[in-house]
């Protein structure tokens, strides 16, 4: 396919198979440590047409990403969602389409999206709790949620994972729930360090709790650590002999995360992100008017490669320029 001066590689040798596609900051749900106070637009600037989109899933595509995660805000809000999946699944050299949803309306449409090309899915749930659950997400929606994992499951998904956010005071108390909702089921649940952001740093002060308590508790109940996958997103997983499900750890401030970084992300109004924490992104879309641009939107591309930085700096209490993880999809 790719000589090697195509293939995406940053100035610290990583390479970038794994492309998060932000397709709109709209979210209709207004989880506490992202958007409290539910959506609010900014700008008048549309997000990317399904031309757009398409131009970058190719541009990436020739440049050796095979796995493209669509996310938002809440990606499924979009009208033309299974158009993009279906977009992004016809092109040539994407081998795994993935989505993160929080699963609004999950039961009806989890076969219309497998259907679509998507075969993995990743569900936020952050608590068990159905008045807790209501609480965090302002939605009591817990069992449709829960139904939607079946649903997910049934209509063939090969990879289905939870993504729960760690939250002290409000969750800490659930990992034995959370472990026993996995035994029987093939599921993988990540617990995810809440991560500042500019709106949210009181609310961090007050919740943040890290990944160790969690792989400590685990390591005390016999789950042993497993090796990371090629492509593999940012989780450490665990395994258990008695469960049939995963526990995982996404720990962005712990020491060695960025080593293994291999993604990138697009906004959904085009704007190249070398990391979720950096400050701001560089904008592709003038690249993206035209079929004729394809080479010029690579180059730019692989020009931009060289501002990826070794690191996130988070330890620094650095929490970049990103307001909420809505606007670059997590
Ligand atoms: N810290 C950690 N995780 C977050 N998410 C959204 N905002 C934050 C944050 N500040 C999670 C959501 C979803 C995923 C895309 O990112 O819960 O599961
Ligand atoms: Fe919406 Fe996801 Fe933010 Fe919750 S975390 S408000 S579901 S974008």
């Amino acid at each position: 396919m790719k000589n090697d001066q195509t293939v995406l590689t940053d100035t610290f040798g990583r390479r970038f198979p794994y492309l998060r596609l932000s397709v709109t900051d709209v979210c209709n749900f207004r989880c506490s440590y992202c958007l409290p106070d539910g959506y609010k637009k900014s700008g008048c600037e549309p997000f990317l047409s399904t031309e757009e989109i398409g131009r970058v899933v190719r541009a990436f595509a020739a440049m050796g990403t095979w796995k493209i995660r669509l996310t938002g805000g809440e990606p499924t809000v979009r009208s033309d969602f299974t158009e993009i999946v279906e977009i992004a699944a016809a092109t040539p050299g994407i081998e795994r389409l993935a989505f993160t949803t929080n699963g609004y309306r999950l039961p009806e449409r989890a076969e219309e999206f497998y259907k679509a090309g998507l075969r993995a899915i990743n569900i936020s749930i952050d608590s068990l709790k159905a008045d807790k659950f209501r609480e965090i997400t302002s939605h009591d929606r817990l069992e449709e949620i829960l139904d939607g994992i079946d649903a997910a499951l049934d209509a063939g998904f090969e990879a289905v994972k939870i993504n729960t956010v760690l939250l002290k005071g409000l969750n800490d108390d659930e990992l034995d729930d959370f472990l026993d909702f996995v035994q029987d089921k093939p599921l993988s649940l990540r617990f995810i360090e809440l991560m500042r952001t500019l709106d949210n740093q009181d609310y961090y002060g007050a919740h943040h709790l890290s990944g160790q308590t969690v792989r400590d508790r685990l390591t005390a109940r016999g789950w042993q650590e497993i090796e990371r996958a090629e492509g593999a997103g940012p989780a450490v997983e665990f395994i258990h002999p008695d469960s049939r499900g995963r526990i995982g750890i996404i720990a962005p401030y712990s020491k060695d995360f960025c080593k293994t970084c291999n993604r990138l992300r697009i906004s959904a109004k085009g704007a190249l992100h070398l990391c979720l924490f950096g400050s701001g992104g560089y904008s592709l879309r003038e690249y993206l008017q035209s079929d004729d641009q394809m080479e010029a939107l690579q180059d730019k591309i692989m020009e931009l490669m060289r501002f990826k930085r070794s690191s996130h700096f988070l330890q620094q209490n650095d929490s970049g320029a990103t307001p909420h993880l809505a606007s670059i999809g997590g």
